[in-house]
């Protein structure tokens, strides 16, 4: 509403000034008011052009580092994920990210097919111990782990997470590509930005400077070095390697149906390869008729 009369406004404001030229033209102006006119339009044009280059400069200068584009295999417009590093992934989740981050909305049973076979999703739930229950005489018990139960978490609460992390929470990783700006790239570039702080800045005890993190100033730990983990395919665990793996393992969690997706892109182009030309030509054939007609004016007698 508000924009809708703004624009009245506008238009009217425009109205008036055309209406006034009516009467009063730039070329009919005495030659002193002509320079007068040129002047200010030129100052207000260059002064507008400054402001607006000052305004990118402060921007350039803002302290937080943005990622670069990385050239993730799965970037392609048709290209899948990486299985092999999706398993390798889950592996860093498991062993490393998992001690202080939850991923609530993934349970063992996404993982068969994906990263692993069946037996081996079973294997790797029962390693957990879930609290089940009632029995029949009112207990909680504890069960092994089964494909239908979701990743455990690593706090109770909240509340507890923050007071093992010296008051920051560490976010739950099941969406965290879609929930930052960059996606993968910026939780690669944050993994392995970890840096000394410039001379002149001090960050606070607890925490770590990280030129990528909004602020400088992040509660976690570098959680990655070189051999943090023994790959179980031999792969060799540089920390560029793990941080690509988790980053890939990551994009698969927020968005499970990335390959389905473009497998169906390409289907749907395939298609319309087909159908367009089809119903182009039929949209020809069928107004043929009314777009070969001829109207003609016949006076009368
Ligand atoms: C020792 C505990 C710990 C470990 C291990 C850990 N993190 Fe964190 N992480 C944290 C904490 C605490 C925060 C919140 C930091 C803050 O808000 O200052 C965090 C924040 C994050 C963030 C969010 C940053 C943002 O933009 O808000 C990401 C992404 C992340 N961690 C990824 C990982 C990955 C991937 C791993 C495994 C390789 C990992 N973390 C391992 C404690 C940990």
């Amino acid at each position: 509403m508000v924009e809708n009369r703004i624009v009245c406004f506008v238009s009217l404001g425009t109205y008036g000034t055309m209406s006034g030229s009516v009467t009063m033209s730039f070329a009919s102006l005495p030659g002193s008011k002509k320079v007068a006119l040129t002047t200010f339009g030129v100052l207000t044009t260059s002064g507008a052009g400054l402001a607006l280059m000052l305004q990118q400069s402060v921007k350039a200068s803002d302290l937080e580092l943005h990622p670069p584009n990385y050239p993730w295999t799965h970037n392609g417009m048709l290209s899948a994920l990486d299985h092999g590093s999706i398993r390798r992934g889950y592996q860093v989740y498991k062993q490393v990210c998992s001690a202080c981050h939850s991923m609530e909305y993934l349970a063992f049973r996404n993982l068969v097919g994906v990263s692993h076979t069946e037996a081996e999703v079973k294997v790797l739930a029962e390693e957990i111990e879930v609290v089940d229950g009632p029995d029949e005489s009112g207990e909680m018990f504890t069960r092994p782990g089964k494909l239908s139960d979701y990743f455990p978490k690593p706090y109770p609460n909240p509340e507890a997470a923050r007071a093992a992390n010296g008051g920051a929470l560490p976010p739950d990783l099941s969406y965290i590509v879609n929930a930052r700006h960059g996606g993968e790239d910026y939780v690669f570039s944050l993994l392995t930005g970890y840096c000394e702080p410039p001379a002149g800045v001090e960050v606070r005890d607890g925490l770590y400077y990280n030129p990528y993190f909004p602020g400088q100033a992040i509660g976690m730990a570098p959680p990655i070095y070189n051999e943090v983990l023994e790959f179980e395919d031999g792969t060799p665990a540089t920390m560029s390697q793990v941080a690509k793996d988790v980053c890939t393992f990551l994009r698969w969690a927020a968005e499970p149906e990335h390959d389905q997706r473009k497998r169906m892109g390409l289907k749907l182009l395939m298609g319309s390869a087909i159908l367009v030309p089809l119903v182009y030509y039929m949209k020809r054939h069928r107004w043929s008729v009314l777009k070969s007609r001829k109207i003609a004016y016949r006076p009368p007698k």
